[in-house]
């Protein structure tokens, strides 16, 4: 079961974009539990989208004078998930103590909400480039994805597919060789060493020529990666999240952040990496089995694999059971 994945429930895991949560209240699905998000003068809000006088969604109400009204009866409650008032009460009657919405603990980072689904705050991973002055970000997603999140990650950092899949954008089918490269090891976090890859035209000057790629484990669901241009040293990163919302279906979201001037609109950039992510979803839609096999023996890896190995290991170590076997 989804909601049991403790690992997961004590993460920080991505809801919406910040901008995407208006006047309204919103619904999302993380783990498979129902979750309102909403926003007032405080801030947004994150509670468990189930009424407790009569199990309605609280995110068919509306947000008034800062409190959360149901939909149903009128009930208000406020950040704290306190019920405030109970219209069908008369005069001078009590509002029942247990009378509360479940609250979930949020962060808005990097662009996002982010969800804890068990109110225990852990840090959030860090993403340097977002308060790098020098990096220009556009955000990515939602991009709805009939898989289990770990197949969507692991495709991600899956460095040999480029010349295939993305043929004539991220690679060409004439130089597919992968050479070795290491990883490296740090607290939660793992890496890999700059890996060339031979693209067509990395930099729009319409030469072809290597570029590197680090690829980076932040979090089971929190990777990145990034690419360097070894002749300016322009680099681009993404960061790539992904909401698990049931059963072979997620969401992934993303930051594309870079260092250089680039004359293409935010609108022009996420078109682009839609029509790549285009071409991924269909392989990660139909990959059996459905759940990442964490046994090294199921599957055949080669060495340039490494990088999936090594976040094979990463959700084995952490103990991650979502979307894995
Ligand atoms: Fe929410 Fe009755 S179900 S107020
Ligand atoms: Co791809």
């Amino acid at each position: 079961m989804l909601v049991e994945d403790q690992v997961l429930r004590n993460d920080w895991i991505v809801a919406s974009k910040i901008d995407d949560v208006k006047e309204a209240p919103l619904q999302v699905t993380i783990l498979g539990e129902r979750v309102v998000l909403f926003r007032n003068e405080e801030g947004i809000h994150a509670f468990k989208d189930l009424c407790i006088h009569r199990g309605a969604a609280l995110s068919l109400g509306c947000v008034k004078d800062g409190n959360l009204v149901c939909a149903y009866h009128g009930w208000e409650y406020d950040s704290d998930g306190a019920c405030k008032k109970i219209p069908q009460l008369p005069e001078g009657r009590q509002i029942p103590l247990k009378a509360k919405a479940i609250k979930f603990s949020t962060k808005e980072a990097y662009g996002f909400v982010w969800v804890n689904l068990n109110n225990n705050e852990p840090e959030l991973f860090h993403y340097p480039e977002f308060s790098d002055d020098s990096y220009r970000h556009v955000l990515w997603g939602p991009q709805e994805v009939n898989a289990n999140p770990p197949r969507i990650v692991e495709n991600f950092l899956d460095v040999g597919h480029l010349a295939f899949i993305h043929e004539g954008f991220l690679g060409v089918q004439e130089h597919p060789v992968i050479n070795d490269y290491d990883i490296h090891w740090e607290d939660d976090r793992v890496y890999s060493d700059e890996i060339a890859i031979f693209q067509p035209d990395p930099d729009g000057s319409g030469e072809s020529k290597d570029v590197y790629y680090t690829y980076e484990v932040n979090r089971p669901l929190s990777v990145r990666f990034t690419k360097r241009d070894p002749d300016t040293n322009n680099k681009f990163t993404i960061l790539l999240t992904i909401l698990p919302v049931a059963e072979r279906k997620s969401i992934a979201y993303g930051v594309m952040s870079f260092n250089y001037e680039n004359e293409l609109s935010d609108e022009k950039i996420v078109e682009f990496q839609d029509m790549i992510f285009a071409q991924d979803k269909p392989i990660v839609e139909n990959q059996k089995p459905e759940d990442l096999p964490l046994d090294l023996q199921v599957e055949l890896s080669l060495k340039c694999d490494m990088m999936s190995i090594a976040y094979r290991k990463y959700l084995k170590k952490l103990g991650v059971t979502l979307g894995t076997e």
